[in-house]
């Protein structure tokens, strides 16, 4: 199905958005009855990106997108490789498409729109009504033509992408901070009053029945005077019949304005009144494992609320953030993963790992720098290992060594990787790795290998896909742990098949 747009632009909708994921999970859940592995999202090699793994749960996990960057290889390569929903940062909003009145410019957000489509992404439209990034002719309008302006331009750019976009915020940050509940003054609030809100969605409705619209905004993130404002007016909305399918919690985090304690409860009270709730503009400022735990703690509230249908980081690279002085993003500045990565990762039931021997490069995408110890500040193991002992002597010249790497940690867990390089001067048929778990810290979740137990010990033997090592060959497999502390090195023994 083609779109001819009003600017002579085609546009091939995407025929299947999750299709292949859908066929990976059904494959790879037979693979788990045949290796009995404990799988935590149903699925035994845990999706390796972003995207996958929270398709696994029927949520995407997109990112805010820059036209201007989209031509950087690393940028696009990173985006296509993780993410499966995007944002357009600054092209859709007013100042951007309708710079002078009822002349429209689509060009920048068009091309992401576009790249969008060819990946098979959702898009989330950002904005239309917000007091801010408005041109100067909006302001100086009275009541009766702001009216007629804002209707025309919900109208027009809606159309423009009908049918193409997932959601609309239709208002954003129409409350104001503080105590008050009060609308926050703008020129829709100043002159029109209150009713400008539903004037929009209905609006909005109107010109495109399939988006979802949603109301957007910060500092709502937990039970709050300002929360509760919007609470009522979604509440309102839904008693009157205007329309209205979402709210959309920006999440803009730092430490005075941390991931608040009742957030999972506050995403849940919203998801109640009858309104998908999504993260749409992510972000955390900090470093290592205190920015890794908020992150685990905004995936996994989302994760644990039905209705919390995705969530999207306000960029890829901490280089191109809008605050990019707090490195808030899940990607440095050289495209490299972050721990917080990790962390939004494996709480989305993912794998870096992912079947392959490569283990934590970053989807080929860039620079291929591992992750793990050197960003989370924990202690990365490294090189402990044991060689071949116990339970028999190998062949001659078989032998192998087995290598411990902490990837991640937070608060009550940490995920580790193993590396078993073939350490003899023959090939190897087959491994089996054996190691002491430190007490009270169970295994949760273990990947490319298969688990088991022997005099006390816990052991990972080769899967069936990853037992044939050549000489100098190496393979990984991972596991989670639920506890902690994590050790700073494990000695893991290693014995040839
Ligand atoms: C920000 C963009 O990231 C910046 O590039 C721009 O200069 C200002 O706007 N809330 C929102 C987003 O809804 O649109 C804002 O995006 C960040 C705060």
């Amino acid at each position: 199905m083609t779109e001819q747009s009003p600017h002579g632009r085609g546009r091939t909708k995407p025929a299947r958005r999750h299709g292949p994921r859908i066929a990976l999970a059904a494959v790879t859940t037979g693979a788990v009855a045949a290796v009995s592995l404990i799988a935590l999202s149903g699925t035994a090699h845990a999706a390796s990106t972003l995207g996958a793994s929270a398709a696994a749960g029927g949520r995407y996990f997109g990112t805010a997108v820059a036209a201007n960057h989209l031509g950087e290889a690393s940028y696009a390569a990173t985006l296509d490789a993780e993410f499966n929903a995007v944002t357009p940062e600054n092209e859709m909003k007013w100042d951007a498409v309708e710079a002078s009145r009822n002349t429209f410019t689509f060009s920048a957000a068009d091309q992401i729109v576009g790249h969008a489509q060819s990946k098979g992404m959702k898009i989330r439209g950002h904005t239309l009504v917000w007091y801010s990034q408005l041109p100067s002719w909006v302001s100086s309008l009275n009541a009766t033509d702001l009216k007629s302006a804002m209707d025309n331009h919900i109208t027009q750019v809606m159309r423009h992408y009908k049918g193409e976009i997932y959601a609309w915020d239709v208002a954003n940050e129409a409350f104001q901070d503080g105590g008050s509940g009060a609308r926050r003054s703008s020129p829709f609030q100043d002159k029109l009053g209150d009713g400008y809100m539903e004037e929009a969605f209905r609006t909005a409705r109107a010109a495109d029945p399939d988006a979802k619209l949603c109301y957007n905004d910060y500092n709502i993130d937990g039970v709050n005077a300002k929360s509760n404002a919007v609470y009522a007016m979604v509440k309102d909305f839904k008693a009157r019949g205007v329309p209205i399918d979402c709210v959309g919690l920006q999440g803009h985090f730092n430490s005075q304005s941390p991931v608040p304690g009742d957030y999972q409860q506050n995403l849940q009270r919203f998801a109640d009144l009858g309104v998908d709730v999504q993260i749409t503009e992510l972000d955390v400022a900090g470093s290592g494992t205190a920015q890794a735990n908020s992150y685990s703690t905004v995936v996994n509230a989302c994760l644990a609320v039905s209705r919390c249908t995705g969530m999207t980081v306000w960029g890829i690279t901490d280089k191109y953030s809008w605050r990019s002085g707090d490195t808030p993003l899940l990607f440095d500045g050289n495209y490299a993963k972050k721990a917080a990565y990790t962390a939004v990762l494996t709480a989305l039931g993912g794998s870096d790992s992912g079947g392959t021997s490569a283990g934590t490069t970053n989807g080929g995408t860039s620079a291929g720098t591992t992750n793990g110890g050197t960003s989370t500040g924990t202690t990365n193991g490294g090189t402990t290992n044991g060689g071949a002992t116990g339970g028999g002597t190998p062949p001659a010249g078989q032998g192998c060594t087995a290598a411990f790497r902490l990837v991640s940690a937070w608060t009550g867990g940490y995920q580790v990787e193993v590396s078993v390089l073939n350490s003899g001067s023959g090939a190897l048929s087959g491994w089996t790795t054996a190691w002491t778990q430190p007490s009270g810290q169970t295994i949760a979740n273990l990947w490319n290998a298969v688990q088991g137990t022997s005099d006390g010990r816990t052991t990972a033997h080769n899967a069936a896909y990853n037992g044939q090592l050549a000489v100098g060959a190496s393979t990984t497999f991972g596991y989670v742990v639920n506890g902690g502390p994590p050790p700073t090195s494990l000695t893991i023994d290693c014995q040839s098949a």
